[in-house]
């Protein structure tokens, strides 16, 4: 890394592209220790607020959000669960999250909310969030002055800082501005995408369900009151169109089948839509001034409810550098950060994938490993040594673990 020198303090240090969960938290981490930022986001408020996606929060997640004074909603209106539901060969198996992890919890409460909670914040603060920022770009990387140019409103832009963050999700352009050369890709495509649809109904049941069934896997998970979310495992080049209500029903009412004759409540379908599944992590995580956090480094299947979390973990270790670098004039802790955060992206990547071969149908699975998913099931559902390790690593595992 460039030296930093005595330089003069620059009107911002920070320049962060995109406002997802990293790039907004990552903001308002900073500005609480007096460390100022500009937040540069390519789509409008309307749009980041209502883009559907995760919904499950770790503990140390929800911990944080409300520490920061970004909780107080989600500690109204989030459902904490103790436990989820393992469903196989027709039968359930609760995994009790709370009892297993000394009394962590997981809250459902969805992506889009956190992020007007984190938007509020910012802006109530004072923060500086340029929506529509358009043609962004990264310059200077290698140098101690580096520079952001992004268009808005049609007029050309041109922001001087000391760093960069990368917040800009898996198909930003932050990555890809690390020469080739300098950074190493692991990358596992799944030959199956999740199906997911937002219903209007009551919920089918108090916790998550994780089912496996021949015919494919299937998640239960919740919304509100009166908006249910669920997903089931389908072909990734499937077409959304071919799936009537009555057929994404009866898939449902299939997979989620149990002796007791279980069936989930039904409503109209207001949403669908087809996710690619996919683990992918870059290395490192910085050149020069630019650190890379969240979706914009790596990538997980959303088997586990990581992704989301990850990019919390990631930003928290990466303020903290940051503050250490202002307060202090060390730069030990972010030459550190990317050594530091990819030690728990890859036991997160870990547990995904796991999760991930445990509940699905490959296609190329013969009957010998399908019995084996079964064994596995069967071992995490009825050793309590097992059900620990997933229950650890579903409420999350520590943020500098
Ligand atoms: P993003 O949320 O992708 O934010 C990046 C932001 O950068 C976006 O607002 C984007 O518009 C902006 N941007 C992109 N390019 C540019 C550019 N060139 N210039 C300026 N701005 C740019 N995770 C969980 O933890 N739990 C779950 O239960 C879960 N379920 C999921 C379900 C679904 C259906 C999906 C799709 C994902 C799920 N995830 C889950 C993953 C989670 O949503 C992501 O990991 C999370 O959004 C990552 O946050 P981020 O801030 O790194 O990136
Ligand atoms: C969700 O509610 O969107 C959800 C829940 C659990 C997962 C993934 C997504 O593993």
């Amino acid at each position: 890394m460039a030296n930093v020198g005595a330089r003069k303090l620059n009107p911002t240090p920070v320049a962060i592209v995109g406002a997802g969960p990293a790039g907004l938290l990552l903001s308002h981490l900073l500005h609480l220790e007096g460390v100022e930022s500009i937040v540069l986001e390519v789509r409008t408020r309307e749009e980041i607020e209502g883009t559907i996606r995760a919904g499950v929060l770790e503990q140390g997640t929800v911990d944080l959000l409300k520490q920061i004074g970004a909780g107080e909603r989600l500690a109204r209106e989030g459902f904490v669960h103790h436990g989820i539901e393992l469903r196989f060969a027709l039968r359930g198996h609760r995994i009790d999250l709370t009892e297993l992890t000394g009394g962590k919890a997981i809250t459902v409460y969805a992506q889009h909310e956190v992020i007007k909670d984190l938007v509020k914040a910012r802006l109530d603060a004072g923060g500086s969030i340029v929506f529509e920022a358009k043609n962004v770009t990264v310059h200077d990387l290698e140098t101690d002055a580096p520079k952001v140019r992004y268009e808005k409103d049609g007029a050309p832009h041109e922001l001087a800082c000391d760093f960069i963050a990368g917040c800009d999700g898996f198909h930003g352009v932050c990555r890809s501005s690390i020469p080739e050369a300098l950074r190493t890709e692991y990358l596992r495509s799944y030959p199956f995408g999740w199906f997911g649809i937002l219903t209007q109904a009551p919920p089918s049941s108090h916790e998550l369900i994780y089912s496996l069934h021949d015919r494919g896997f299937a998640l239960v998970s919740t919304r509100s009151p009166t908006i249910q979310r669920l997903y089931f495992q389908c072909d990734p080049h499937d077409r959304v169109e071919a799936w009537s209500d009555d057929r994404i029903w009866r898939e449902l009412r299939t997979r989620l089948e149990t002796l007791e004759g279980w069936e989930p409540k039904e409503g109209p379908v207001m949403q669908k839509g087809i996710i690619a599944m996919r683990s992918f992590v870059c290395e490192p995580m910085q050149h020069g001034r630019l650190f890379l956090a969240g979706d914009a480094a790596h990538i997980v299947p959303p088997t586990g409810a990581k992704g989301l979390n990850l990019a919390v973990a990631d930003v928290r270790v990466l303020a903290r550098a940051l503050v250490e670098r202002y307060h202090n004039g060390s730069d030990a802790a972010l030459r550190a950060y990317s050594a530091t955060a990819l030690r728990r992206i890859w036991k997160a990547q870990r547990f995904s994938w796991w999760m991930t071969s445990m509940l699905h149908q490959f296609p190329d699975n013969n009957r010998y490993q399908k019995r084996l998913q079964l064994a596995e099931l069967d071992y995490v559902t009825t050793s309590r040594a097992a059900a620990t390790a997933l229950a650890e690593n579903y409420v999350g595992l520590p943020f500098d673990g």
